[in-house]
């Protein structure tokens, strides 16, 4: 039967060249047989320089790489892309059966899509290969596709669980492939302004006087965000906002003998993760940072007149200078102290 069903378009297929009429050939040919053998037609049909209709095929080009090097060589380079640093990349290690160069890759055509059609003379360039440019005729989606088949799993098991995803943002607008050492990568060094380019306000945060130590390089994104999508709120590496700060602060997990609530339920109730104008990333000054939630009503905190100072007179406290109640309690994040209960020793 199978038999049967190829040599029928093998036929038709001979019949279709014997004709010279290519395109009669290509309809009559995909008509009648599987639809695999359709793009073997496509190739007399381009040869005869018909303009191919848009879209990739199905066809791969003959020489894999060799056929796309023979054009986009040195001298098709750009001031800020050269085809053959993909060379110098993971991607090309001939011995990594994975990878695109390993054993019976498809080369530059396991991420680009298909090539015959695009390599073929009188063919639309941009419009039949996947470039992942955002200008390209294929959906972010489509782009996307060919990195997801080999990376789906680790780190993007939550890729379509994530803001970016949602967003449609394509791999390639964080990674770049045709460079040395791809700039998202190096944690300490060129990754936040791979994310700053969208993310404006993050690269205000993380320029303020009190912040965590990206800009000095001790510290990436990635240390606290999985920028590919997770099921956690906020990108985060971990299931909560306090798992993600406990895997640096482990001595703010506890547990405490006299523990203060809300360090249990969210760090970021006092706390802002990127960057603060007050000391400690502290998101706001106290004593209103307490007075969020405690009643400043009969309590020696804020000196309410001149003789509450030191040197007022009056026997004044140094405890209420800048009115802070961390001068009193100063185990804000609990306290293992027998008589710590009060947070202040
Ligand atoms: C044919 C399979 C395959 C395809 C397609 C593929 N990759 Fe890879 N990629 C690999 C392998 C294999 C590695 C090396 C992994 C390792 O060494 O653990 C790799 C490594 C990487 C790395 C890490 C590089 C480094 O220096 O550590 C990034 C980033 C990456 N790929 C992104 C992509 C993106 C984006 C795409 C789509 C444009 C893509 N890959 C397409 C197989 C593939
Ligand atoms: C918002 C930016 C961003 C997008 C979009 C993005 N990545 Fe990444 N990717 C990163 C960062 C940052 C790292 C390095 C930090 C890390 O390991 O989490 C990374 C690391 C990687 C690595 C190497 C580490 C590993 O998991 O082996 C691979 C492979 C990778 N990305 C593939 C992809 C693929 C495939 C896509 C598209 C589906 C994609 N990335 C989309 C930012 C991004
Ligand atoms: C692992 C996936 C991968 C492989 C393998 C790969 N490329 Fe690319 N290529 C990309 C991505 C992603 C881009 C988008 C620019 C970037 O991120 O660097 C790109 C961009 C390009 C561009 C620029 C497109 C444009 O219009 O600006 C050319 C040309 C190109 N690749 C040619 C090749 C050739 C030739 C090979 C084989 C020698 C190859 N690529 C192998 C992923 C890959
Ligand atoms: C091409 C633009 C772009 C780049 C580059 C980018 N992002 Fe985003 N990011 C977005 C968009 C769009 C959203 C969704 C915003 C929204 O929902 O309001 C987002 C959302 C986020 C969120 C919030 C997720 C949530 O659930 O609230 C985090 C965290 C984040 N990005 C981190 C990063 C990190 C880390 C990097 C660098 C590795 C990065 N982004 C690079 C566009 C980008
Ligand atoms: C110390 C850990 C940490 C680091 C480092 C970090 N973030 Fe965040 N980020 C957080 C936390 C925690 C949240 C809040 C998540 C929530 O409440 O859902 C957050 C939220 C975000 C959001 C969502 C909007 C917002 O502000 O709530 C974006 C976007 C974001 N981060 C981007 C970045 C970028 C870009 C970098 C690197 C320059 C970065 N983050 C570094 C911990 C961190
Ligand atoms: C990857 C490790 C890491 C993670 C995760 C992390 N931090 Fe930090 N944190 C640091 C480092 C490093 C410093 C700087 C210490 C220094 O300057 O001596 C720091 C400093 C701080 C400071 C003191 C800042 C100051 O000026 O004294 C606070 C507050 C803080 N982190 C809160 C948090 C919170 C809240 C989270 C969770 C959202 C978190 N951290 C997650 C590494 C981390
Ligand atoms: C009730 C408010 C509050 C909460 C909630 C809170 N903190 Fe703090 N934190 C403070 C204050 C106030 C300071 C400054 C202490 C000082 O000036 O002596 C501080 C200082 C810090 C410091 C720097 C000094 C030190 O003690 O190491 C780190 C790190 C820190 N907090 C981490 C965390 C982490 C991690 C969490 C969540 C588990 C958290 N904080 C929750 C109020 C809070
Ligand atoms: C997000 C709300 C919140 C913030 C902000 C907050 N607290 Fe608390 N605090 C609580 C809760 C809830 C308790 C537990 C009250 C209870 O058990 O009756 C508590 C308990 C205390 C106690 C022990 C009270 C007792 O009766 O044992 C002290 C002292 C304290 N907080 C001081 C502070 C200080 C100082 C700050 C500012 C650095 C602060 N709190 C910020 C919610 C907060
Ligand atoms: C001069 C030292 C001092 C300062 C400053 C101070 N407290 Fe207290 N606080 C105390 C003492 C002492 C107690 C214990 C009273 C007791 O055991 O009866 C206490 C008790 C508390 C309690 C437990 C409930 C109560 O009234 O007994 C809370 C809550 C509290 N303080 C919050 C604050 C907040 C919020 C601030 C800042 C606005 C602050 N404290 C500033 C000394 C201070």
């Amino acid at each position: 039967m199978n038999i049967t069903q190829r040599t029928l378009s093998a036929v038709l297929l001979l019949a279709g060249l014997a004709w010279h009429v290519p395109a009669t050939a290509q309809s009559e040919a995909s008509a009648a047989s599987s639809a695999a053998s359709a793009p073997a037609a496509a190739a007399p049909a381009a040869a005869a320089s018909a303009p191919t209709p848009p879209g990739m095929g199905t066809q791969y080009s003959e020489k894999g790489a060799d056929t796309c090097l023979d054009y986009h060589e040195a001298e098709s380079d750009t001031a800020t892309f050269t085809t053959a640093l993909v060379f110098k990349t993971r991607h090309a290690h001939r011995r990594d059966a994975r990878a695109p160069f390993g054993p019976g890759g498809l080369q530059c055509e396991a991420c680009h899509g298909p090539g015959a059609r695009h390599s073929a003379k009188g063919s639309k360039k941009t419009a039949t290969i996947n470039s992942f440019k955002p200008s390209s005729f294929l959906s972010v989606a489509e782009r996307n596709q060919p990195c997801l088949e080999c990376h789906q799993s680790g780190l993007r098991t939550g890729w379509h669980a994530g803001a970016h995803d949602r967003s449609a943002l394509a791999c390639s607008d964080c990674h770049q492939l045709h460079v040395e050492q791809d700039p998202a990568l190096a944690k300490n060094s060129s990754q936040p302004e791979v994310c700053y380019r969208c993310h404006k306000q993050q690269r205000a945060d993380f320029q303020k006087t009190s912040t965590h130590p990206v800009r000095f390089g001790l510290m990436g994104c990635s240390d606290c965000h999985n920028a590919h999508g997770s099921t956690n709120t906020g990108l985060l590496v971990k299931p909560t906002v306090n798992q993600t700060c406990y895997s640096c602060h482990a001595d703010k997990r506890g547990p405490v003998l006299w523990e203060h609530a809300p360090v249990a339920e969210d760090c970021t109730l006092c706390h802002s993760s990127h960057g603060s104008v007050r000391s400690a990333l502290l998101n706001k000054t106290p004593p209103l940072l307490c007075q969020q939630c405690h009643s400043q009503a009969g309590h020696p905190s804020v000196p309410r007149t001149a003789a509450g100072l030191p040197g007022g007179g009056a026997g004044g406290s140094i405890f209420l200078v800048a009115g802070s109640c961390t001068n009193c309690h100063s185990q804000v994040h609990g306290s293992n102290h027998p008589a710590g209960a009060k947070l202040m020793r």
